[in-house]
């Protein structure tokens, strides 16, 4: 799949995983463990990988653990939380049923079991466009 069509996971690198101790500040975020294992696996994947990924700084929902989001234009945006750097995998695995998914959606039965649950909210990919195209008009 060419790099533009494949849908794109954004990883918030800053959150804490639900229950967990805060780190000392010289230590990784679990956010940042999350997007960095998954940032190696889709690179191991080269041309085979379903998604993109990319950091974000906070997704406003800091008190529902890790979070990510997963878009693609033409559908639905996705939002999961209460998840943490051991959900890699399975991050890509919902990421690639999203590719193939119509309208982005993926039933509970479809996605991995630690994702089961782990839907926040969603949202019309094309308002995150829209938003883009303003911004980028006004630069
Ligand atoms: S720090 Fe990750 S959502 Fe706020």
């Amino acid at each position: 799949m060419a790099e533009s069509q494949r849908p794109k996971l954004f990883v918030c690198t800053t959150c804490r995983k639900a229950g967990s101790d805060p780190r000392p500040d010289d230590e990784p975020r679990d956010g940042q463990m999350l997007y960095d294992a998954v940032s190696e696996r889709i690179t191991a994947l080269g041309a085979d990988a379903p998604i993109e990924v990319e950091p974000v700084v906070c997704f406003a929902n800091c008190d529902h653990g890790c979070s990510a989001g997963l878009i693609q234009d033409g559908k639905w945006a996705y939002m999961v939380g209460r998840i943490g750097p051991d959900e890699a995998d399975d991050l890509i695995a919902y990421g690639a049923a999203y590719a193939n998914s119509k309208t982005g959606a993926v039933l509970r039965s479809g996605r991995p079991d630690s994702l089961r649950h782990a839907i926040v909210g969603r949202f019309p990919a094309h308002l995150a466009f829209q938003t883009a195209t303003v911004k980028d008009a006004a630069e």
